[in-house]
Formats: C-alpha cells, sequence, structure tokens
C-alpha cells in the first residue's frame, strides 16, 4: 500500500487543443500555478487476486466509465514501466469533483505518482509528467509546485511533452506568493467535458488559428511577468488570455459554453472591484466557477487589507464556497 498526495492547479495561460489526441499531446505550451489547498489523495495497493484494476473515489465504487478511463490509464503505464499487476485505487479529493477545479489534474497526478511508486521505481519528475500527461493533459502540470510550464514537445512519440518548473525568484527574492483565491459557483458537472469542449474549438472554430498565433507572446510575458514577481503583469495578461480562450470557445459550431448567469455575474463583480481599486484578476476554466488572483502581503500590502479584499470577493450572493489557495507545493508520497 503507498499514499500519495498531489496538489490541483489554475493555468494562468491555458492548454485549448492536442496534437494527438492519444498521447494527449497539446498544440500550446501553458502556464499553471499549483494551488495548496486543492488536492486529491490517492491510495493504491497492488492485487495478485485482481484481474482488472478497481478504483474508489470519495469512498463509492467510481461509476463504470470513470473506471474504465483509469484502467486505460493504467494499461499506459503498465505498458511503459514493464509490469502486469492490477491494483485497487481509492482516491479522495479535497474539492469538488468534476466542476472545472481541475480535479482530474490532482487525480491523475496522484495516480501516476502511487503507480511508480508503487512499483518500486522511482523516476525523474521529466518522465513522471510525460506519463501523467497521458491519463489527462493538465495533470503533467500537478507533480510540481510552484509555478509551472508544460512544454507543448514537437515529436510525434510525445517524449518532448512534459512539464518543467519556472523560477519565480533569483538568488536575491524568496518566492512569490501571490493569493489564488477559488470560487465555487455551483458543483453541479459541467455541461462538456474538456477534451470534447477543446477539439470541437479546434475543428471548428473560426478564431483558433489567432488563439494559436497569440499564445506565443502571451507565454514569454507570463514566464517575465512570473520572474520578475509583477503582479499587474501576470493578472492582466492571466485575465485575457482566460477570456480569449472562451471566446475561441464559444465561436465553435456548436458553440462551447461554460458559463452560468452566475459566472457572468462574477465576471462584473471582478472588474467592478478592480475599478473600485482592488487588485484582483479573474481566470476560468471547462466550468462554471471564476478564480481571483490576488497579491501577496507586501510593504504595500498589509495582512489585514489582503483579508479585506478577500471579503469583498467572497460576500456576492453566487459564491457558495470557496478556497483560498498559494503556491502549492509537488506531488509527494505521504505514507507507505
Ligand atoms: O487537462 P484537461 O483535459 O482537464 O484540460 C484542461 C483545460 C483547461 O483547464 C481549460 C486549461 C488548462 O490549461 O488547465
Amino acid at each position: 500500500m503507498i499514499k500519495v498526495r498531489a496538489h490541483s492547479n489554475i493555468a494562468l495561460i491555458k492548454y485549448w487543443g492536442k496534437r494527438s489526441q492519444n498521447l494527449k499531446t497539446p498544440l500550446n505550451n501553458s502556464i499553471s500555478m499549483t494551488l495548496d489547498q486543492l488536492y486529491t489523495e490517492t491510495e493504491l495497493c497492488y492485487k495478485p487476486e485482481l484481474s482488472a484494476d478497481r478504483l474508489f473515489l470519495n469512498g463509492e465504487r467510481a461509476l463504470p466509465a470513470m473506471e474504465q478511463r483509469v484502467q486505460g490509464f493504467m494499461n499506459v503505464l503498465r505498458q511503459s514501466l514493464g509490469f502486469s499487476a492490477f491494483a485497487e485505487i481509492h482516491s479522495t479529493n479535497f474539492f469538488p469533483t468534476g466542476a472545472g477545479l481541475a480535479s482530474s489534474a490532482s487525480a491523475f497526478a496522484a495516480l501516476t505518482l502511487a503507480a511508480v511508486k508503487g512499483q518500486g521505481q522511482d523516476l525523474s519528475t521529466e518522465v513522471l509528467s510525460r506519463l501523467a500527461r497521458q491519463g489527462s493533459g493538465s495533470a503533467c502540470r500537478s507533480l510540481l509546485g510552484g509555478f509551472v510550464e508544460w512544454q507543448a514537445g514537437q515529436r510525434e512519440d510525445g517524449l518532448d511533452s512534459f512539464a518543467v518548473s519556472l523560477p519565480s525568484s533569483s538568488p536575491h527574492t524568496s518566492p512569490w506568493k501571490p493569493i489564488m483565491v477559488v470560487l465555487v459557483l455551483t458543483s453541479a458537472h459541467k455541461a462538456i467535458g474538456s477534451g470534447d469542449g477543446m477539439q470541437r474549438t479546434v475543428d471548428t472554430s473560426p478564431l483558433y488559428a489567432s488563439w494559436l498565433d497569440s499564445v506565443a507572446v502571451d507565454l514569454s510575458d507570463m514566464r517575465a511577468g512570473i520572474r520578475d514577481q509583477d503582479f499587474e503583469k501576470v493578472g492582466e495578461l492571466m485575465e485575457h488570455n482566460a477570456l480569449k480562450m472562451h471566446a475561441t470557445a464559444l465561436a465553435a459550431r456548436p458553440s462551447v459554453l461554460y458559463w452560468e448567469p452566475a459566472s457572468v455575474a462574477l465576471i462584473h463583480h471582478i472588474q467592478g472591484l478592480r475599478q473600485e481599486g482592488v487588485p484582483c484578476y479573474l481566470t476560468m476554466d471547462a466550468g462554471p466557477n471564476v478564480k481571483v488572483l490576488l497579491p501577496p502581503v507586501s510593504p504595500s500590502l498589509s495582512a489585514a487589507q489582503q483579508v479585506q479584499y478577500i471579503q469583498q470577493i467572497i460576500e456576492h450572493p453566487a459564491v457558495t464556497q470557496h478556497f483560498v489557495c498559494q503556491p502549492g507545493p509537488e506531488a509527494q508520497v505521504i505514507a507507505l
């Protein structure tokens, strides 16, 4: 038995579109922040009596479709790492599942680490990230902590498509710790999964080519913003990139629309607060929820002022639950 914990991540520059469906290699690089408060814990035990992997999700046997997806991914691991045993897997998400909070990212990162360590293998983060990518693309970023870039790569076999750490500090500064407030508007399951949503966007949105063209500049600006710990630059670009991704998806046929009325109300709320002087920027993924970036406590922002900003953000009636996150750690083994 082995138990691991992997944290969710939120993309500041989004991944939206695959080069290979099978290998889950993306069409563009993406940049994320790992979240300390949202995580999955996975216990895994290889059992000789099993003839198929068994998945328990949040304490209950998983639905067949979910179990089959995990069995397919375990087949990839068995083939890549050369073992044949089947496993009993207990996976618990410490946040709502399937509501655009990237539960698949932390879940597949945790499963990868548990399955590999459970086989007694010690693999580099690069190899683990490459394997996790084949479970869910954004999972490759959840193996690492802090700020992370997923390099799309160019190879047909996907060997150069994995995540690396992005430094947010130099020898003279400490790591950057902005706040990401995750606002849960509804924990209802999303209408269209991210995989189908992005594929339909690639196939039918007339805006997709401009999305890809413009992402290269977004990436280099975001790297510089994180390196320089420039909150305004990172926040403004994060919001722009997310709204651009959603605009591209909205232009698909039929339209890929993840926003609920409450999401739009929250967008107005955050942009309104910003006009009143609150330093906050939003991002959204393949679901209705909104995530808001705030600057870290510093000589120009007291802890009390930061708490007041968080209060102003969460007091909107559409917010049902919230998580106040900072950059989180890499995936790790928590029990053997
Ligand atoms: O890895 P997936 O299939 O869950 O897709 C993630 C897609 C977005 O969350 C919208 C963007 C991203 O880079 O995380």
